[in-house]
């Protein structure tokens, strides 16, 4: 459903979500985070999705992030994020906004339970220190719950990763509600299911962090064909979770049913202990290098005017301005803080 973006008044937002503005996208986020917008967007539901760079600068200078935001929105639309459709818009373009009610927010949340939130419990764990993380670690959550309630979004389509986030935003609504009057809806996590895309090289899940044994939406075609040519599949007959990996990449980006039926015909063989491995990797780089075919012409396309993010950006921060206006005019009145 194309999008009305001159309707003014307070927009009823069904789903939203956050992207961090992280350069060097693989196929593996392409089919965790964006092919489920893409759906929905499909589903005649305007999706809001912005870029959350305040969030970036928890752990990354201010301006290093700058680069990646341009990055980032031409490869959502690149890859099927229709600007017509979808509400795209820039955290930072309603900091003031957004900033004000995460300070409001956060005096209902104690110091002891954001401690407690898993996700700041792990890092502590396993990468930051309480002495040297700085304070944005532990405000993430809050942040977040903003950027949510500030647009009064009834679904959130998040990964396993960030469900307790939606947990910590919808015990913020619910004491906020109970304490001034129903303002939020209590949003829900849309929770997408995990895929498992392994490495294709060594141990793990395919990463940035392993880029050898990760397909980069920027690699050529040729990069592609030796890393599937280099990747380990699985001896006649044996189905591992390797190979089910390899299997999940190509059924998913296929383009069609002729495809799919050929990558079913290939395992067939392979389970009946026909050598099969080869023909298999051929049909998979066939597969991923049409994808990235795709994505890389039309990416080209969309950067070849520099305004045309510029633009959609705006359009989009127009409509988050006000509908966060009125979310915080509400707020404040609740508050009495006006
Ligand atoms: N924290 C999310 C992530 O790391 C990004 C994000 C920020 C977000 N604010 C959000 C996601 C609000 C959904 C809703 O992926």
């Amino acid at each position: 459903m194309i999008y009305d973006f001159n309707k003014s008044k307070q927009r009823n937002i069904e789903v939203l979500t956050g992207i961090r503005p992280t350069g060097d996208l693989t196929i593996a986020n392409y089919l965790g985070a964006v092919a489920p917008i893409i759906k929905i967007q499909s589903q005649g539901i305007n999706p809001v999705v912005f870029v959350a760079d305040l969030h970036a600068i928890t752990d990354r200078e201010p301006a290093n992030v700058r680069q990646y935001i341009y990055e980032v929105v031409a490869d959502y639309i690149a890859l099927g994020v229709d600007p017509q459709k979808a509400i795209i818009y820039l955290q930072s373009d309603i900091a003031g906004e957004v900033t004000t009610l995460a300070t409001f927010l956060a005096r209902h949340i104690s110091v002891a339970e954001l401690l407690r939130v898993p996700t700041l419990k792990d890092k502590l764990k396993k990468n930051a220190r309480p002495e040297t993380a700085n304070t944005l670690l532990l405000l993430y959550p809050v942040l977040m719950a903003a950027d949510i309630l500030i647009n009064k979004a009834k679904k959130v389509p998040v990964g396993e990763d960030q469900l307790a986030h939606i947990e910590v935003t919808r015990l913020l609504a619910r004491r906020f509600n109970k304490k001034y009057g129903e303002i939020f809806p209590i949003p829900q996590a849309l929770q997408i299911k995990s895929l498992r895309i392994l490495s294709l090289k060594g141990e793990g899940k395919m990463s940035k962090t392993n880029p050898g044994g990760a397909i980069f939406l920027t690699d050529s075609m040729a990069t592609v064909a030796k890393k599937i040519k280099a990747a380990e599949t699985a001896f006649e007959g044996v189905i591992n979770k390797r190979l089910k990996s390899h299997i999940l990449i190509a059924k998913e980006l296929a383009k069609n049913r002729a495809e799919r039926n050929e990558i079913d015909d290939i395992i067939k063989a392979h389970k009946s202990g026909k050598p099969v491995m080869g023909k298999f990797k051929q049909l998979l780089i066939q597969i991923v290098q049409n994808f990235l075919k795709d994505f890389q012409e039309k990416r080209a396309e969309i950067t070849k005017n520099p305004s045309y993010i510029h633009s959609i950006l705006e359009k989009g921060a127009k409509v988050a301005r006000e509908n966060a206006n009125q979310t915080l005019d509400e707020v404040k009145n609740a508050l009495k803080f006006i």
